[in-house]
């Protein structure tokens, strides 16, 4: 029978048998034919030639990583801005923002596994007291940018297979958030398939189904490529993205300043530019901008030797001190350049996951309690040693930065609330209002600001704000 692939069942079988994956056949038989077509599909879409290199790479040795020789702090604009002026940049970003030049591109395509919630997690709550769904938060950032500016902000959204239509869904059910739906255009990221821990082998997910993992967040470099939504930018006039993750609700989706300095420093090849924070510690978990042959790049946190991440400078202060809190912009240009020249491969990172898998000999679906499978993911941040040349960008942890990570402890939705509510109270102080705070300087209330109210304490000088907060209580603004 011919497939929509072009490959017939003994087609496949050979494939699979010089890659030595022939048990992914092994319930074929008992498969019903629109699941065996599926099957032979999927199967298809498997680079299997890539395997063998896969999996000496990363299962049976996992490859040392090679730190540069000559590792140098990435420099970064400063959050003083005592070196640059910081109202030319923000002048010339609104000025992109007014021409239609600048969309806002966010990825949604985890899973989410720490979290531990069943669904798109841009469905899941992120604000501290009327609990909006993140992907709201986003969507009022963009909308109240689009007032600003009298101009539309288109939204690219990458989800995966697994959560995209899901995800499609949840906008209909919620009228885009009152974003126009012609302005908010989904597409899917690549997969790869997920690796027997101890063999390399692929594994079924169900009988008719090989087990598959989104291809990360460097996935997006691809697949903004191949489902034509540069192609869509272009039509548009769109030059940049500003791209953020949906799991920082505090994330600036449109940054003025951020655009200008991307667009028109004079070190900066307006490619793909980062921001950055301070780190809160020495250890603290986030990937660290470094330079290394004259190119930006992400180190990250846990191959940056311990000596380095200790190093000082003469003042005290971390010398690798700039974590990747993961918001770019991003060229469209530039994406176009990555994609001109054939595939885009980007290195690829792996991580051990528990993976539920069919069991060949039984046919029972086995829920794994410890790792048994890697994971292959590309990072977005290794595309820049790509650029000609990338600018760091620094703002403050918390104005930008709260994700929900983990179920709980760091970066979950407790401490995403806390970070929260204390910059809307930094803001109201700056205002004159005062916040009801403990010993130890924590609020003791609860406030959600939304983007549409104000995007800092300056916006709040348009409101008739209360002269206090009463302790223990929740304020909307
Ligand atoms: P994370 O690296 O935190 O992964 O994603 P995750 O899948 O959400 O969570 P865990 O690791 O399973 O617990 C950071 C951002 O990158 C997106 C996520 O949706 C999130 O916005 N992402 C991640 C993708 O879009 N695709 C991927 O394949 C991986």
């Amino acid at each position: 029978m011919e497939l929509k692939s072009g490959l017939t069942l003994s087609e496949t079988r050979t494939r699979l048998r010089s890659a030595g994956q022939e048990h992914l056949l092994h319930f074929y038989a008992e498969l019903d034919p629109h699941a065996q077509r599926a099957l032979i599909e999927q199967i298809a879409t498997i680079e299997l030639e890539r395997l063998p290199r896969l999996i000496d790479q990363y299962v049976r040795h996992k490859q040392p990583f090679t730190l540069p020789t000559r590792l140098e702090p990435a420099p970064y604009y400063a959050r003083d801005a005592r070196s640059w002026n910081r109202d030319q940049y923000r002048a010339k970003g609104e000025e992109l923002l007014r021409a239609g030049k600048i969309a806002a591109f966010t990825v949604a395509g985890g899973q989410g596994t720490r979290l531990g919630f069943d669904g798109p997690k841009g469905t899941y709550f992120g604000t501290a007291v009327t609990r909006k769904p993140l992907f709201r938060c986003l969507a009022e950032w963009i909308l109240s940018a689009h007032h600003r500016f009298q101009k539309t902000i288109p939204w690219y959204i990458m989800t995966s297979p697994l959560n995209h239509a899901e995800t499609v869904a949840f906008f209909q059910h919620h009228a885009y958030f009152g974003l126009s739906e012609r302005d908010v255009m989904f597409f899917s990221q690549g997969v790869l398939p997920s690796l027997d821990l101890k063999t390399g082998n692929l594994l079924l997910s169900e009988k008719g189904m090989v087990a598959t993992n989104p291809d990360g967040h460097g996935g997006s470099l691809r697949a903004l490529w191949t489902s034509g939504a540069i192609d869509d930018m272009k039509r548009r006039g769109v030059e940049h993205l500003s791209y953020v993750q949906i799991d920082n609700p505090l994330a600036r989706v449109i940054d003025p300043v951020f655009i200008g300095l991307h667009a028109a420093a004079p070190d900066s090849s307006a490619e793909m530019s980062s921001k950055m924070v301070a780190k809160s510690d020495p250890a603290e978990k986030v990937g660290v901008f470094c330079r290394a042959d004259a190119k930006t790049q992400v180190i990250e946190y846990s191959d940056l030797p311990r000596e380095k991440m200790e190093e000082r400078d003469p003042s005290g202060n971390l010398r690798f001190n700039a974590g990747s809190i993961a918001i770019h912009m991003i060229s469209v240009d530039f994406v176009s350049r990555l994609n001109a020249g054939g595939e885009l491969s980007l290195p690829l990172h792996r991580a051990e996951k528990k993976v539920p898998f069919v069991d060949p000999a039984t046919g029972n679906t086995v829920q794994p309690t410890a790792p048994n499978a890697v994971k292959l993911e590309a990072f977005v941040f290794d595309a820049l040693p790509l650029c000609r040349s990338s600018i760091v960008y620094e703002t403050d942890r918390i104005d930008e930065f709260a994700p929900i990570k983990n179920a709980d402890g760091n970066d979950s939705p407790a401490t995403c609330r806390d970070i929260q509510t204390e910059r809307a109270a930094r803001w109201l102080e700056a205002r004159g209002v005062l916040v009801p705070r403990s010993a130890v300087g924590k609020p003791e209330c609860t406030i959600e600001i939304s983007p549409l109210t104000a995007w800092d304490a300056q916006d709040l000088s348009r409101l008739t704000l209360p002269p206090a907060i009463p302790p223990n209580s929740e304020l909307t603004l």
